[in-house]
């Protein structure tokens, strides 16, 4: 799941245990790190089973070394255990291999080194590429790893030590990413600049396809065919301060308070107050390209899923183009119908996830356009779309998404407007919009203040098993999300369902030991999620109602700032950030590493 490796004057062992720390957040289940010098004979390598901290404990005093790599890993093939963490090493103990991806053909070319005498030592698909390149006889590191590359089929980011090439470590990315870090008379790799930030800002990413060597003074890049590339190296905006907690107990709690400056940052410079429209000079679409769009399809996995469920409520509505929101895993493998008149858009925080990634290959293969949605500038999405956003919520470290989403939903406001006021929505609603957007930050902040008391209902329904979430039409993605948010961090059981669906099917579970979460906007539905309420009611169900007045019907009701209906769901959703915060808190629950999840899942 995270690859770090640096190569310079300093001591490795420490820096490299450091950079995993900075991984931490992406979730994994074992570590591992190896290094060698210029002097040394051969590698040394330490790993473990479980916390950075745990393999810490482990490296021995005498682990000196100005090379290395190191890995957090997240089980996909053999279970976390000391021997399937990486790196991995060939019999002889001279290359050492650190690996993100899934190697497909691994169990083929496992039974092919098998019949030739290879003993394994773990049950991952990596060992397989560390005896292919051990096994190599091409004279150079860069063509011994090329030809290993070649026989293998999967997703790869990968750094590879060599105890006969000291000065150098080559590195290589396919579907799972890679970037250097450019230092002074040192380098350094990561598969995330959040490993890199607190030495360099001065960074070069990898596409697919693309190899390189890293020594102490020097870089160079390549294809995995051999021809090189040119690789200018951009300035990352993100400050290593930004990935501290800031004083916040988690980086969730950090990055929910975060909202209303986040909000801020995704709005500024983008408003247009001369024709009541935005500038999104990044979309790559003018206006007579936007006015020919039939449909818009937006494409995520988890709450950029949800994220691009409301974009697509924005869209409808404001620009009155049809649009809908499918997971991106879902939609690679169904053979869609790929329309030359619809509009895609990737949306994505990490613009890494590899299903999000393959939808858009695949669309693009079919002369797609497809905009990008994303969060990390540079990322693999934002460089495959043909043009899009950034959403600019600055780094996002906890696991589950907070202020990513919310700026996401922002963006697709933007997007909204923006269509709709080329289209044929009126100047006075563009302006009414307009006002809301800006409205934003200061009623985010107003929720955030009632925070004590959202805890103490948190407090209250911290012993439901499970809980349902309901709203309507635009109410509805916010149930949704704040289901998701629940289960991700607390573990209780949560589904979300359409208010106006309540009675064919889920009512049957109301009872007082299955409370409701009700999303009741004072707009046109108003009255009809009452009657579910009622409904609720009259089978004994508790209900928590986010509305913009107090509800009759509810236990309790959070009453949150109205702003115009088409942004009332960004207000919504805010409080139920805090209650599931709320929630697994006073569980106990690891709450920036959920159990079995990671950051960005950059495997299928
Ligand atoms: C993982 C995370 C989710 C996230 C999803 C999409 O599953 O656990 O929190 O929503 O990936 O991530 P992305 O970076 O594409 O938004």
């Amino acid at each position: 799941c995270g690859i770090v490796g640096y190569i310079g004057k300093r001591d490795v062992a420490p820096l490299l245990l450091e950079g995993l720390q900075r991984l931490e957040y992406r979730g994994y289940d074992s570590a591992g790190v190896v290094v060698t010098s210029p002097k040394a004979s051969g590698l040394k390598m330490v790993k473990a089973k479980g916390r950075v901290r745990d393999l810490e404990a482990r490296v021995p005093k005498r682990f000196a070394g100005t090379t290395g790599i190191a890995h957090t890993r997240w089980a996909t093939h053999g279970a976390p255990s000391d021997e399937n963490a990486h790196p991995h090493l060939d019999a002889e103990g001279k290359v050492a291999v650190v690996h993100n991806g899934i190697i497909d053909n691994a169990s083929d070319l496992r039974a092919k080194l098998t019949a030739e005498g290879v003993e394994f030592l773990s049950e991952t698909d990596t060992e397989v590429l560390t005896h292919l390149i051990a096994r190599s006889d091409a004279d150079s590191l860069e063509e011994k790893v090329r030809q290993s590359l070649k026989l293998i089929e999967g997703t790869y980011g990968v750094a590879v030590l060599h105890a006969d090439f000291p000065d150098r470590i080559v590195v290589a990315r396919n579907g799972s990413p890679v970037v250097l870090g450019i230092g002074e008379k040192e380098m350094f790799v990561a598969s995330d600049v959040a490993a890199l930030v607190s030495h360099t800002r001065q960074i070069v990413t990898l596409d697919d396809g693309e190899m390189a060597t890293i020594k102490a003074d020097d870089f160079r890049t390549y294809t995995t065919s051999g021809t090189r590339t040119t690789a200018e190296p951009t300035t990352v905006e993100w400050e290593a301060e930004s990935y501290d907690m800031g004083g916040h107990d988690t980086y969730m709690h950090k990055e929910i308070s975060e909202q209303p400056d986040a909000v801020d940052r995704v709005l500024r410079g983008r408003i247009d107050d001369r024709f009541s429209t935005v500038h999104l000079g990044g979309l790559n679409l003018d206006a007579r390209e936007a006015r020919t769009i039939r449909r818009i399809k937006i494409l995520g996995c988890g709450t950029s899923y949800h994220a691009g469920l409301i974009g697509a409520g924005l869209i409808e509505s404001l620009a009155r183009v049809p649009a809908d929101a499918e997971p991106a895993s879902e939609f690679r493998y169904r053979n869609p119908v790929v329309d030359p008149d619809t509009l895609y858009v990737a949306v994505s925080q990490s613009g890494e996830t590899y299903d999000v990634l393959a939808a858009v290959q695949e669309l693009k293969r079919k002369g797609a356009r497809v905009l990008g949605v994303v969060n990390v500038v540079g990322s693999a999405i934002a460089r495959e779309a043909d043009g899009g956003m950034y959403v600019h919520a600055g780094p996002e470290v906890c696991v589950v998404s907070t202020k990513c989403f919310t700026n996401t939903v922002v963006a697709f406001a933007l997007l909204a407007l923006h269509l709709g006021r080329i289209r044929d929505l009126s100047v006075s609603d563009g302006k009414r919009i307009i006002e809301g957007l800006r409205k934003l930050p200061e009623q985010i902040s107003e929720i955030l203040e009632s925070e004590a008391e959202i805890k103490k209902l948190a407090d209250q329904y911290a012993d439901a098993k499970s809980m349902m979430f309901i709203g309507r039409v635009r109410g509805y993605p916010v149930a949704l999300e704040a289901s998701l948010k629940l289960k991700e961090i607390s573990y209780i059981h949560a589904e979300a369902y359409p208010a106006s669906e309540l009675k064919h099917g889920p009512l049957a579970l109301i009872e007082p030991a299955l409370p409701t979460v009700a999303i009741v906007p004072d707009d046109d539905l108003l009255e009809k999620n009452r009657a579910a309420l009622e409904e609720i009611k009259a089978r004994s169900g508790r209900i928590l109602a986010v509305a913009h007045q107090e509800q009759e019907k509810a236990d309790h009701t959070i009453v949150v700032p109205k702003n115009e209906p088409e942004l009332d769901p960004i207000l919504m959703g805010i409080p139920l950030q805090l209650l599931a915060y709320h929630t697994a808190l006073s569980l106990g629950r690891d709450i920036d590493k959920p159990r079995n999840l990671a950051k960005s899942v950059t495997v299928e």
